[in-house]
């Protein structure tokens, strides 16, 4: 196994084929966005992400990885394109087919191909079936598994490496071709699985935090209305040998714990009832920060101001030290206080250059000219802000967390 196709170069699919080629496989990372692919050749990231930069030009400068928006002949194609869900929240597995469909014209005997982006329960099967209708040549002879993806943004090329893994094979053979890849770079332990299995288990890890953290939200709403500070709260209770309750936030985002539930929901309406109260909920917290916003605009005495009340929304992005708006509960807080009349709004994203339709305020200037900050994501940059007791803060991240103590 020396040549290897990773079909998506994004968040997930451009460190994957870094670290792959720096590993030393032959790789070719094919994306369908020709600006993704040339940018890649000239060795700039279009993610912010650690180290991923220098670790993109070692694999430039050694010649083992270069990017095309077309396949070519490998021993192992890696598929990891999105998986959204539609206008109905039901899978839509469209990108992972057509990603399939581009690469079965170079498929041989004994090569691996391998899902790792995020999937109903099935889809392995599924796309297997794609495969072997064009090719039904390759069916005794081509390993096909499920590999989901586990990492952190923020810190994928060390999890990439040191993450266990979870290989869900059609067949004990190409489960055992697919480890047989993996432990090549990966120093974390490798569990075997069916297909079936692994991609259960991709979900319900997802759904499992999801969970957790609706909890954390609910009871944040709670204690608010009991006048009790969260963080305090959370620390107390969390002294239980055995409660270890998760952070509260603005909501849940992101391309995973915001998405994947709903992989379960829409196909188990009637048994996943936890998970989609959950999903609700975490989404419902968002709604209520934005309620509390608009409380404490209002409450502000404007009047003596003499000029329009300044609020500024303290991170955008869907979770913290990350350049990622997708699904972003703070950006959808944000752009609603924005839209609110006779305030002049600060958006401040240390993460990202721009974002469409705003003008970005750097943190410094930020927190000195508002009125109300309201702290939505807790970046680390944010750390070095002291705080300055004649500002109203409104913190729903926790940035302020044990200044109560
Ligand atoms: N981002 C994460 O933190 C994370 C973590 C674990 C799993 N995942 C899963 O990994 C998968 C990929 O996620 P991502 O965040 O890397 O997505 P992404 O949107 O960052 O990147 C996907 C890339 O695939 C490309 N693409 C789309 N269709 C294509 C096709 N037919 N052929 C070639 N390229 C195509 C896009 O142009 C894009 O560059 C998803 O299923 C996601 O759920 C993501």
């Amino acid at each position: 196994m020396k040549d290897i196709v990773y079909v998506g170069l994004g968040y997930i699919g451009l460190p994957s084929a870094v670290v792959a080629a720096n590993s030393g496989f032959n790789v070719l990372g094919v994306d369908v966005d020709l600006n993704i692919v040339s940018s890649v050749n000239d060795g700039k990231t279009h993610i912010s992400e650690p180290d991923l930069n220098e670790a993109l030009q070692e694999s430039l400068d050694s010649g083992r990885l270069r990017a095309s928006v077309c396949p070519d002949l490998a021993d192992v194609f890696v598929v990891v394109v999105p998986t959204p869900f539609d206008s109905e929240m039901m899978p839509d597995i469209s990108l992972v087919k057509a990603a399939t469909k581009a690469v079965i014209p170079f498929l041989k005997e004994g090569d691996l191909f391998i899902i790792e982006s995020t999937c109903p329960v099935g889809t392995t099967e599924k796309i297997a079936e794609l495969i072997f209708s064009e090719r039904p040549e390759l069916e005794k002879e081509l390993s096909i598994a499920y590999c989901p993806e586990r990492v952190l943004p923020g810190n994928i090329l060390f999890e990439l490496i040191h993450n266990d893994r979870v290989i869900g094979g059609l067949t004990p053979k190409a489960s055992a071709h697919a480890k047989q890849f993996y432990l090549e770079f990966v120093t974390g332990e490798i569990y075997l699985a069916n297909a079936r299995t692994a991609e259960l288990c991709k979900l319900a890890e997802n759904s499992f935090r999801d969970v957790g953290i609706a909890f954390a939200n609910e009871l944040s709403i709670i204690s608010h209305d009991a006048g009790i500070d969260i963080w305090e709260l959370i620390n107390l209770a969390n002294r239980h040998p055995r409660v270890n309750i998760l952070n509260p936030g603005c909501g849940v985002g992101g391309h995973c714990i915001a998405v994947d539930p709903w992989f379960l929901i829409s196909t188990n309406r009637e048994q996943a009832q936890l998970i989609k109260t959950a999903r609700i909920r975490n989404d419902v917290k968002s709604d209520w920060c934005i309620q509390q916003a608009k409380i404490a605009i209002d409450e502000f005495d404007q009047v003596s101001l003499g000029r329009p009340l300044r609020v500024a929304c303290m991170g955008l992005a869907f979770k913290p030290d990350v350049d990622d708006l997708r699904q972003s509960p703070a950006l959808k807080i944000g752009t609603a206080i924005a839209k609110i009349e006779g305030i002049d709004t600060l958006m401040v994203e240390p993460n990202v250059e721009s974002i469409p339709d705003f003008i970005l305020t750097e943190s410094n200037e930020a927190y000195e000219l508002a009125d109300i900050v309201i702290w939505l994501v807790d970046h680390s940059d944010f750390r070095a802000l002291k705080k300055d007791p004649s500002k109203a803060e409104i913190d729903f991240c926790g940035m302020r967390a044990g200044d109560c103590q």
